[in-house]
């Protein structure tokens, strides 16, 4: 008795091991050598083997074993129905040998076993869903022949039932990852920059562009709204250009009063005018070799526009007041947030110069154009502003789905600036729709007032935006209302339904 409670106890241990070892990780391999570690340490089974069938070439391989080596594992390798292995796969039930000694069928491919008396074989099939995938199977070495050999069996069925799943599971894994890997592998030709983000066509389409021109000393024209990026693209052509070790200078062509363009880009002489004490080097000596970045260039004077002009050209300008002529090579980027063509059909620019710009033109598409692109813009600012802030910030479903449908008229600088305030505002662990700025709130919320059925989560929103907009306004209704671009009658209506009085302002 005593010695059936020992035994007992050792084949639960060895289950829950089993159960153990299959729970830790995806490593096949590792985890099934493992398992059959277990069977020899537990339940006195020698070379234990996990064989699986391939499924293109039709053939059992063993994909671990314990006790063999290296090499007895590459050869054993079975047929569908070839000796006891191959039988038990077709056959789909267990097979014993009680001596190997006595059976012809025990072909001992692996040649492990020297002397084959006193061995028995075991072998059940590893099923899933009533199919075979595999077989599990362990030499025992008996003392008397007829001694448990029932039960043994019984137990390798349950570790070949744990096996079938954890092998199935391994394989949807395995298939996930591959996916994975093919997908990385496929976006791995797409384009990329250092800390860029767009993974949208119009995005891809700029990237793709700022490759092709890098190594160029082509003019580009940059076009796009404000906060599009046109800095940001700018900067990356310069540094992915030879010239990127060469200073990139920026200038605002509508930063200045237009009488103080000329020395500003071109420098000046002492004495050039009244108050040009020293010398002074312009933004394009101070480019040389490397790259400018002209923005705004349609507020460009067009008194000035044949010298740029010439310095495309000539590469060569004078100094205002000087008459000594200066040579430089650089290049020029122009950036505007305006339509040049329109410039051009007014008189106000001039054709010569933008047909010499505008070699290379890149547009640079709007947010709202791409929205697919808000999501990682706002991750990439989340991380970078909990990073400067030492904050650990997420932000909830809800709130985001409010960024992705806000239509941000002042582009990726505007979701910049937003998610850096929420930030550095914030106290909490997550970003609801309470914590985003009013506009963006307003602007959801006047799509969503409209419509009939309103899940809590967007009536929650809506009262505290209806409450937002009156303590903006001083809670004088009718202004309260047209910024939530709904009616005074709607918003009395709202305010009775949501409860909102004056007592409730802070
Ligand atoms: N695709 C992007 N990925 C990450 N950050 C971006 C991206 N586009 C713009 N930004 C960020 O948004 C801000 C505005 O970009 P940038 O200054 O390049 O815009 P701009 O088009 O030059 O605007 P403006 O016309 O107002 O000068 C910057 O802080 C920039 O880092
Ligand atoms: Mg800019």
């Amino acid at each position: 008795m005593k010695e059936f409670l020992v035994r007992e106890n050792r084949i639960l241990s060895a289950l829950l091991e089993v159960s153990k070892v299959l729970n830790s990780s995806f490593d096949l391999d590792k985890n099934l050598f493992r398992t059959m570690h277990v069977l020899g340490e537990f339940l006195e089974m020698e070379r234990g083997s996990v064989f699986l069938l391939d499924q293109n070439t039709k053939e059992l391989r063993i994909v671990a074993a314990h006790g063999l080596t290296k090499d007895q594992i590459e050869k054993g390798k079975y047929k569908i129905g070839e000796g006891i292995v191959g039988r038990v796969l077709e056959r789909g039930s267990p097979m014993i040998i009680p001596d190997v000694g006595e059976e012809p069928l025990f072909l001992n491919k692996t040649g492990s076993r020297m002397s084959r008396s006193g061995i028995s074989f075991l072998c059940v099939p590893i099923k899933f869903k009533g199919e075979s995938i595999g077989v599990l199977s362990a030499d025992k070495i008996f003392r008397d022949k007829t001694i448990l050999i029932d039960e043994d069996v019984r137990v390798l069925e349950i570790v070949a039932s744990i096996i079938a799943q954890y092998v199935i599971l391994w394989k949807h894994y395995r298939e996930s990852e591959q996916e994975r890997e093919h997908l990385r592998l496929e976006l791995k030709g797409k384009y990329s920059l250092p800390n860029i983000i767009g993974n949208s066509d119009k995005m891809q389409e700029v990237f793709e562009s700022v490759y092709r021109v890098a190594n160029s000393k082509a003019t580009v024209l940059l076009y796009g709204e404000s906060g599009t990026g046109k800095e940001l693209i700018a900067k990356a052509i310069h540094y992915m250009s030879p010239r990127s070790k060469e200073p990139f200078i920026k200038f605002n062509c509508a930063s200045i009063p237009e009488g103080l363009l000329e020395s500003e880009l071109f420098g000046h002489e002492k004495g050039a005018f009244t108050g040009a004490i020293v010398t002074r080097k312009g933004r394009f000596e101070l480019a040389n070799s490397g790259t400018i970045l002209l923005d705004e260039i349609g507020d460009l004077p067009v008194t000035l526009q044949p010298k740029i002009l010439r310095v495309l050209q000539e590469k060569e300008f004078e100094r205002v007041g000087g008459e000594k002529t200066i040579k430089v090579d650089v290049r020029l980027i122009a950036a505007t947030s305006r339509n040049l063509e329109e410039l051009v059909l007014k008189g106000k620019f001039r054709e010569d110069l933008y047909y010499r710009l505008n070699v290379v033109p890149i547009f640079m598409p709007a947010l709202r154009e791409r929205k697919e692109d808000i999501l990682p813009l706002t991750e990439h600012f989340l991380n970078r502003f909990n990073e400067e802030n030492r904050k650990a910030i997420s932000i909830s479903p809800k709130a985001l789905k409010i960024l992705a449908g806000y239509n941000w008229p002042g582009n990726v600088r505007e979701l910049e600036n937003a998610i850096e305030r929420i930030v550095v505002m914030s106290n909490g662990k997550s970003i609801e729709p309470v914590d985003l700025p009013l506009n963006l709130k307003v602007h959801s919320s006047r799509d969503i007032l409209h419509k009939e059925s309103l899940s809590s989560g967007i009536e929650e929103m809506e009262r505290s935006s209806i409450l937002h907009a009156l303590e903006e306004t001083g809670w004088i209704q009718a202004k309260a209302a047209r910024i939530l671009g709904i009616t005074s009658r709607q918003i009395g209506y709202k305010m009775k339904k949501y409860a909102i009085t004056s007592s409730q302002a802070v």
